[in-house]
């Protein structure tokens, strides 16, 4: 890992007077709670923040308190997070807030080692609890903070290097403001800083209340910086999916293995082994016929799935059947397999 000699306190003055202008009315910024600041940070941390606003205002409508979230029917939860994905955040959110009941009273922990024991909950998301909620001295280094301070201080380490992660929460940390309101503003001016100005492709430089501190600037390198790690190739896996149509509805099952384990899906297998009609006889799906077929993609974080999705008419399912309307409204489906059904348009 490569360390500059870049001088952090040069940093909070002009981004805070920045931020205490420019920021962004959010929903989760207004009576910033533990519990409230949770969420939204669980939320944003594989989805934009414009994509999140709408998500995040029904679920504390449906679940404001702590309490509410770990004691909130599975289906219903799964329900709240739908489109959003990555459903392990939702339900690792609920078991922590079932631990924060059982072991913490209900009270929301703001000591670190406390907060790194609950599920789902990192590095990143404990200063940013810390800091945003409780007002602590705590920074919490995301993707945007990782480009700001890349490029401020053209520090050429790649950002997967947990040293260089370290290196900058410690040399951050040094020059967070007294604790207090200001310690919520600076973590969020670094981040919002990385969502308006200095974004990834097209910084605006000309307006970034650090260009004359900014080291990239200075040099014309923002594009070198932060220095990413190379990106793998996906793996494509095609696979059959059943919309099985019958008159009790469509079946559904629960995924036992693999991505999305623990969601419902429509019945869907490799595509590589076995036909179709081999699977479903194999199933044991009655009296089948094959009504229409249209394929698919899906893009996962290691993954690439090829879908051809099949809608056969049947006389009996040997899976749980549910009505669309039941589909629409109660149960979740993630968006992999939800685009099949525009098969039945
Ligand atoms: N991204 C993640 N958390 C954020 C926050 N609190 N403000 C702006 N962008 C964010």
């Amino acid at each position: 890992m490569k360390t500059t000699d870049f001088d952090f306190q040069l940093v909070p003055a002009p981004l805070l007077a920045w931020y205490n202008a420019n920021k962004r009315d959010l929903e989760w910024r207004v009576n910033p709670t533990s519990y409230r600041v949770w969420v939204s940070e669980i939320m944003l941390q594989q989805t934009r923040v414009e994509a999140v606003k709408e998500y995040y205002a029904r679920f504390m409508r449906e679940l404001p308190t702590l309490q509410a979230l770990a004691t909130c029917e599975e289906e219903k939860l799964l329900k709240l997070w739908e489109g959003l994905g990555y459903y392990s955040r939702v339900r690792n959110m609920q078991k922590a807030a079932k631990e924060i009941v059982e072991r913490f009273g209900g009270e929301f922990p703001s000591d670190e080692k406390s907060l790194k024991s609950l599920p789902g909950i990192g590095a990143y998301t404990v200063g940013a609890i810390r800091s945003i909620a409780f007002g602590l001295r705590a920074p919490a280094v995301d993707g945007n903070v990782f480009r700001v301070a890349s490029r401020l201080s053209e520090n050429p380490t790649v950002i997967s290097d947990p040293a260089y992660r370290k290196y900058l929460e410690e040399k951050l940390l040094a020059v967070y403001p007294e604790e207090g309101e200001d310690c919520s503003a600076f973590t969020q001016s670094l981040m919002e800083l990385g969502a308006l100005i200095c974004k990834p492709q097209t910084p605006d430089c000309r307006v970034c209340p650090l260009n004359g501190i900014c080291r990239a600037n200075a040099h014309g390198t923002q594009n070198d910086y932060p220095v990413l790690p190379e990106k793998k190739a996906k793996k494509a896996e095609k696979r059959f999916v059943f919309l099985i149509r019958t008159k009790e509805g469509i079946s559904l099952r629960k995924r036992k293995e693999g991505v999305l384990k623990g969601m419902t899906e429509f019945p869907s297998e490799s595509a590589i082994d076995r036909t179709p009609e081999e699977l479903l006889n194999e199933w044991g799906v009655g009296a089948f016929k094959v009504v229409k077929r249209k394929t698919y993609a899906h893009i996962f974080t290691h993954i690439r799935w090829e879908m051809d999705c099949i809608l056969v008419d049947a006389d009996h399912s040997p899976f749980e059947s549910r009505t669309l309307e039941e589909i629409r409204t109660q149960v979740s489906i993630p968006t992999a397999f939800k685009q099949c059904l525009s098969l039945l348009e």
